[in-house]
């Protein structure tokens, strides 16, 4: 495969609890890339780090030390760990996309103006964000009567459904997928996977967690495990899993 998008080096994350005065070392030194168009899965326990890694490249986690280098769009490196919040808003704006297992309520808004703000967020002009939107949603297959509700009172899945409608409005460099299938029907995770596919086919690089092996093995390049914040073993999806199903 072709060149790095995405390089962590030496990634560390400590997360203090003020309350009972302790560290938590969820990232201790880890080292991962990711290349234009592949798809590398993260694996690992519960508590493992793998959201923490995803939050830091998305960086609504400021790592502890080490370097995220991402490779954009007119060929410079930022260094995601160090980059300040503008170059950070940048990077998002054409570069990334992070869709999390959660939607985060957005106050009174519909599901068609929180998938629009996602649009505008990448420069869109107001009324080609909502014709976007529109798209986005009509393809993960959210039913229109379902637009003008504020999100909080969907259901699991329909909620992860707007969330991968906003985090796939446009052709990121690279897509940061945080269990994006874990609520869904058969049905809908078989419109996602396809639509994570069609990315990947148009040059997409993507980053993700899956609560299953089965969409792993659908979908990844290359699968990275994660234990106690570090990196233990790396591989395709049938030398990886076949021997964490053994062990
Ligand atoms: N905001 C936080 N404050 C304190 N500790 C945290 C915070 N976020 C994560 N942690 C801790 O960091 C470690 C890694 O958590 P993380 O959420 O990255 O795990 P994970 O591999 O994604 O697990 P899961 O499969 O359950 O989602 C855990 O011990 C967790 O308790
Ligand atoms: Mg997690």
């Amino acid at each position: 495969m072709s060149e790095a998008i995405l390089e962590v080096r030496g990634l560390h994350k400590q997360f203090v609890i003020h309350a009972i005065g302790r560290l938590v070392p969820a990232l201790r030194g880890v080292d991962l890339s990711v290349a234009q168009g592949e798809h590398v899965a993260l694996v690992g326990r519960s508590g493992a780090g793998k959201s923490t890694l995803l939050k830091c490249v998305w960086r609504s986690c400021l790592p502890s030390a080490g370097e995220i280098r991402l490779r954009r769009r007119d060929a410079s490196v930022t260094d995601l760990a160090s980059a300040d919040d503008r170059a950070i808003i940048d990077a998002r704006r054409d570069d990334l996309a992070y869709v999390s297992q959660f939607l985060r309520p957005d106050g009174r808004r519909t599901v068609l103006e929180v998938v629009g703000r996602a649009a505008i967020r990448h420069g869109l002009e107001p009324a080609a964000a909502t014709a976007t939107a529109a798209a986005a949603l009509r393809r993960v297959g959210l039913a229109e009567e379902l637009w003008g509700t504020q999100p909080g009172v969907l259901s699991g899945g329909e909620q992860q459904r707007v969330n991968l409608a906003a985090g796939t409005l446009h052709a990121p460099r690279l897509l940061l997928l945080d269990e994006p299938v874990a609520a869904l029907d058969s049905g809908h995770r078989d419109t996602v996977f396809g639509i994570i596919r069609e990315l990947g086919r148009a040059g997409v690089s993507v980053l993700s967690v899956f609560h299953d092996t089965e969409a792993v093995r659908a979908l990844a390049d290359r699968v990275v495990v994660l234990r106690d914040g570090q990196v233990v073993a790396e591989g395709t999806p049938g030398q990886v899993l076949d021997r964490v199903s053994a062990a």
